[in-house]
């Protein structure tokens, strides 16, 4: 830090009384300041090598050439409009692409049944074999059977899309059913309860297609194949760990479906060496009464101790502002968090301040929450911000999730910026992007540096994006650093790509002109 500034700060925490600047020279004053904020930015204290540092400079060019565009012109800007309204806009930019290319590390916070692009949900799924449709009161609803049951008057979905009137009907149905897209977002949602109307919906139109066991199965190891295409190396997965079923009847137990994962992800390590691995946070509904709550915990002790590693920990999922309050469970949680059980709750997912949804950050920090889900209210609360900073509890932030269910409309407004600014240790992340047409984590990634990040946060910041993501994950120190040599190699042949990419399409300029 330059002289000048580090003086004038300690003068300032010490003085009692009115301090104004001297009148020292204006413009290198004005540097320092700029220069002093810039240094406190998230990835501030990384040093970019030659390779980087030409990487950094073909990034920053089109980044910059995209917020000059869309400081002209808003409407050429993404991050100020609704993510369902201009995807395909954020799928022509450059900084998209750069980012799809980009080892991001880890995603640490997504949910299940929203891990897989909607598109493979309709062009794979409804079109398999088995699957029944059934319209009831103007409601669909589908069904895997051997034969049908008699709670609806079920019909071969393969059959009825056979006439092609009624496939055009059952299909627009579908696709209606299954994502939030729709052509006006602002006027389909008007605000946070009728987003997550919605939302609910979905998963529960959406929940018996995909717990039928063979589909879960496909569903699980294409979200690992979707990540891995989008160079995400690591997960851990949140999940209800709902009851499958199959044609045999069989009884799944919470124990069957962790065993499923754990095989799976074995498979697809077994094909993919450089994928790390995948970890699951048991994270039932917190619309749960006591009783249902002790089960929970039950459960999760029990997984715990049978799966230690694989099981990361617990959370409670649910609308926030209408589900039960960390508090109300506080009693029944606070002593597994002793038993070697770690917490990763989602809290403060509001705009409300001083509510029971906005308290629940206090809760989450007094049970020694790891991490915090979206912790959207946080930057608004002094002390539990300094608390959580001291007890370096990362934060996971959602950019596209918190806009597409309301809670912000631009995100140049997002609750989180000042935590990218001042280097808060955050992790960004995609929480559900099959609900709403996204793909893997770039999309979000792309929202967070367009958009709640400086027009100045560069290479360095996305570095330690992915950096943070795997050591707030729930890797131990060995297997920490196993990823992150791993990731590195990733990252060297990223930049060098990027470099190199540059310099021949210079030369190619430089032999044509
Ligand atoms: C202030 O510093 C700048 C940069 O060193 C210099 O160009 C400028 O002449 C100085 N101004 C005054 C009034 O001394
Ligand atoms: C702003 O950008 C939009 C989208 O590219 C374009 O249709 C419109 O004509 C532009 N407006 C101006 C004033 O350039
Ligand atoms: C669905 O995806 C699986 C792989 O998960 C593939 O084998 C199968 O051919 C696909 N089916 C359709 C109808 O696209
Ligand atoms: C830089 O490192 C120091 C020392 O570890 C730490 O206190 C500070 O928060 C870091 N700054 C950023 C922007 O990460
Ligand atoms: C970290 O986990 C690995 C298994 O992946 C284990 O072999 C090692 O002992 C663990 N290290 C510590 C310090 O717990
Ligand atoms: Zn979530």
């Amino acid at each position: 830090m330059k002289e000048f500034i580090f003086s004038f700060m300690v003068l300032l925490t010490c003085a009692t009384v009115n301090v104004a600047f001297p009148r020292a020279n204006y413009t290198i004053l004005r540097n320092e300041i700029l220069e002093y904020e810039q240094r406190l930015m998230i990835g501030a204290n990384l040093t970019l090598n030659d390779i980087e540092r030409a990487a950094n400079k073909v990034l920053m060019k089109v980044k910059k050439e995209e917020l000059n565009a869309g400081f002209k012109n808003l409407s050429r800007y993404a991050p100020a409009r609704n993510f369902l309204a201009v995807k395909e806009d954020i799928e022509r930019s450059k900084v998209f692409h750069l980012l799809r290319r980009m080892p991001k590390g880890a995603v640490l916070h997504v949910h299940d049944t929203a891990l897989v692009s909607g598109n493979y949900l309709y062009h794979n799924i409804t079109f398999r074999d088995n699957l029944y449709v059934c319209i009831d009161k103007g409601v669909i609803n589908l069904h895997f059977f051997r034969v049908p049951d008699k709670s609806c008057s079920w019909e071969l979905l393969k059959k009825v899309r056979e006439d092609p009137e009624r496939a055009e009907k059952v299909n627009k149905m579908i696709r209606q059913r299954m994502s939030m897209e729709c052509d006006d977002p602002a006027s389909a949602y008007v605000d946070v309860n009728k987003a997550w109307d919605k939302f609910v919906n979905i998963f529960s139109f959406i929940t018996p297609l995909l717990t039928y066991k063979p589909i879960y199965e496909d569903h699980f190891l294409r979200g690992l194949e979707e990540l891995y295409e989008d160079n995400v190396m690591y997960l851990e997965l949140r999940t209800t760990l709902p009851t499958l079923y199959d044609f045999d009847g069989t009884k799944y137990k919470p124990e069957d479906l962790v065993d499923i994962y754990q095989s799976l992800t074995q498979r697809f390590k077994e094909k993919h060496p450089d994928f790390i691995g995948v970890r699951v946070i048991y994270a039932p509904t917190r619309a749960a009464g006591r009783k249902e709550a002790e089960y929970y915990i039950k459960t999760m002790k029990r997984l715990k101790t049978l799966y230690p590693n694989f099981m990361a920990g617990f959370d409670l999922v649910g609308q926030e502002d209408l589900g039960r309050t960390l508090e109300y469970f506080a009693d029944l949680l606070k002593n597994i968090g002793e038993r070697n059980i770690n917490f990763f709750f989602h809290a403060g997912e509001t705009n409300w301040l001083g509510t029971s949804t906005d308290e629940n950050l206090v809760d989450a920090i007094l049970l020694n929450t790891k991490r915090i889900g979206h912790g959207y209210a946080l930057p608004s609360h002094p002390f539990l911000l300094e608390l959580a900073k001291k007890m370096d509890i990362a934060i996971e932030v959602n950019p596209i999730s918190n806009q597409v269910l309301r809670l912000v409309d631009d995100l140049r407004n997002h609750a989180a910026r000042p935590l990218f600014s001042e280097g808060y240790p955050v992790v960004v992340s995609n929480d559900d992007p099959g609900l709403w047409g996204a793909r893997a984590l770039s999309y979000d990634f792309y929202e967070a540096f367009m958009a709640l990040m400086s027009v100045h946060a560069d290479l360095r910041s996305l570095k330690q994006l992915a950096w943070n993501s795997l050591s707030y994950s729930t890797l131990n120190n060995s297997e920490t650093q196993k990823a992150l040599d791993i990731w590195e190699r990733k990252w060297h042949t990223f930049v060098k790509d990027i470099a190199y990419d540059n310099s021949q399409l210079n030369r190619q300029r430089t032999t044509t002109t």
